[in-house]
């Protein structure tokens, strides 16, 4: 049997695809946007989890943080953006417990099946976790109407309309439901904000309990 997961998961390895996407379309602004809007101080230490070739990571670096890019794939690696990039699975991250402070994830966890495994670890090994997905705003026709009044063509068009299908196949967010996410991971809800044109994509802060 085929499911949606599957007819993506060629995309999801497809490295040339994201380093095209973050460095030759919006997207690049969009996370330099993440990066800025997690105001994390210089000299504090952070992971971007399912990183690609690792754009966040040296935007984050830039800015004084020490931080990794960690993927699960090789390729990505391979054509990395940031000399710091670990091999690893979200799941079985290889940072002691608390030994971060801050686990980043950009468009990782709504592709997932589960990602409640992938939040609980990031909240093990980090004593913040912030998240980027498509928020409960992103549709078919909202990313059409922006990609419309933004004059987008090619790549930069193609890569909105497949985020915002893949996003109504399989996962958008709310506030609530990354409050819930949060507190089942043992974290707090500090901040959430909308971004992307008319709010396309959801930012969430969320700040360990019981440090
Ligand atoms: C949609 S891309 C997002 C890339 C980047 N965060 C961005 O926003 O441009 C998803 C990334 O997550 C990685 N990934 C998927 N499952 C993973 C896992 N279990 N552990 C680590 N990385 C994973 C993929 O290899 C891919 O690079």
């Amino acid at each position: 049997m085929t499911t949606d997961h599957d007819l993506d998961h060629d995309l999801d390895h497809d490295a040339t695809y994201f380093l095209e996407l973050q460095t030759k379309t919006g997207w690049g602004r969009a996370l330099a946007k993440f990066a800025e809007w997690c105001a994390l101080p210089p000299g504090t230490t952070a992971i971007d989890v399912g990183s690609g070739p690792g754009l966040l990571a040296k935007l984050l670096a830039e800015n004084g943080v020490q931080a990794w890019g960690v993927d699960v794939d090789a390729g990505m690696l391979a054509q990395r953006l940031h000399p710091a990039m670990l091999h690893a699975d979200t799941l079985h991250l290889p940072f002691a417990a608390g030994a971060l402070d801050c686990a980043l994830a950009s468009n990782v966890l709504y592709l997932m099946e589960q990602p409640q495994p992938a939040l609980n670890e990031m909240a093990r090994v980090a004593n913040r976790v912030a998240l980027l997905n498509p928020s409960e705003l992103m549709t078919m026709t909202a990313a059409t109407t922006l990609a419309d009044a933004a004059g987008l063509t090619g790549l930069a068009r193609e890569t909105l309309l497949n985020y915002a299908g893949r996003a109504e196949r399989l996962a958008r967010w709310d506030e609530a439901d990354y409050a819930r996410m949060f507190a089942a991971a043992g974290l707090a809800l500090e901040r959430t904000a909308l971004s992307m044109g008319p709010g396309l994509v959801r930012m969430a802060l969320g700040v360990r309990l019981n440090r």
